[in-house]
């Protein structure tokens, strides 16, 4: 069953799952630590409209709660999670070998504050957090659909950032960073348009001291291409 809310062109293609072996043996080994299982609708990415999680059964402990869309590889979610024990953080990531790998990340930093669901980020948002109960919201790097006829298959855009708004809970923030300068314009106006937002900088934010650099990143780098940071906190809140 499909929600009229969910949005009807994702932000991903279905990939083949084919994965290393040293990968799948950390996801059978290990995965069950981490992974949140989350019942699915029509697309076994796509969660059911009446979807539940106990975030504060997940992880056994009730703390300020961060999600992370599209973690790929996994170097940010890692890096945030041993930089800040305070916080439980939950990574959506569609592609089933990048949760094999950040399975395998986590495992070897010992890493125990970080959950994954192998879903649809959006949807995830909507569906399994209430208003007001995030304390961070992280997108980095997503998918830039740079050809005009597949934009609109990216995630960032007005219905998303309203979507984003009103998950944040008081003084909590929004951090993105892209290395696609159309994409990167985009995204501030967007978010500049955004009711529920207010840029936290004037005009780019400084990179985070927390988010190292991915192998995305550095692919954007080699390639010439400029990294756009932004941060944006709650209107209400200012
Ligand atoms: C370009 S990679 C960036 C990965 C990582 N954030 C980084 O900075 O290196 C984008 C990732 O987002 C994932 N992704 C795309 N759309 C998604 C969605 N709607 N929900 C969850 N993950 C998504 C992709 O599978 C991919 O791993």
């Amino acid at each position: 069953m499909s929600h009229p809310s969910h949005r009807q062109v994702v932000s991903y293609v279905r990939r083949s799952t084919r994965m290393r072996p040293n990968l799948r043996a950390a996801l059978d080994r290990y995965g069950s630590r981490y992974l949140v299982p989350v019942d699915t609708a029509d697309r076994s990415t796509s969660i059911a409209a009446d979807a539940h999680v106990d975030w504060d059964a997940a992880f056994g402990r009730s703390a300020p709660r961060v999600v992370e869309i599209g973690p790929g590889h996994g170097e940010s979610i890692v890096s945030l999670a041993l930089e800040r024990a305070d916080l439980d953080i939950i990574g959506f990531e569609v592609f089933e070998p990048a949760i094999a790998g950040i399975v395998a990340r986590l495992h070897a930093a010992g890493t125990t504050n970080v959950r994954l669901v192998q879903a649809d980020g959006e949807q995830g948002l909507r569906t399994l957090f209430g208003p007001r109960s995030l304390t961070q919201v992280v997108t980095y790097f997503p998918d830039p659909w740079h050809k005009a006829r597949h934009h609109k298959r990216r995630l960032v855009d007005a219905r998303f950032a309203g979507l984003v708004a009103e998950r944040l809970a008081p003084g909590g923030t929004w951090r993105l960073a892209t290395d696609w300068e159309d994409y990167a314009l985009v995204m501030r106006d967007v978010l500049d348009a955004c009711p529920g937002l207010v840029n936290l900088h004037a005009g780019w934010a400084p990179r985070p001291d927390v988010r190292p650099l991915t192998r995305f990143e550095a692919r954007g780098l080699a390639a010439g291409r400029t990294i756009r940071d932004l941060e944006y906190g709650r209107a209400d809140d200012h």
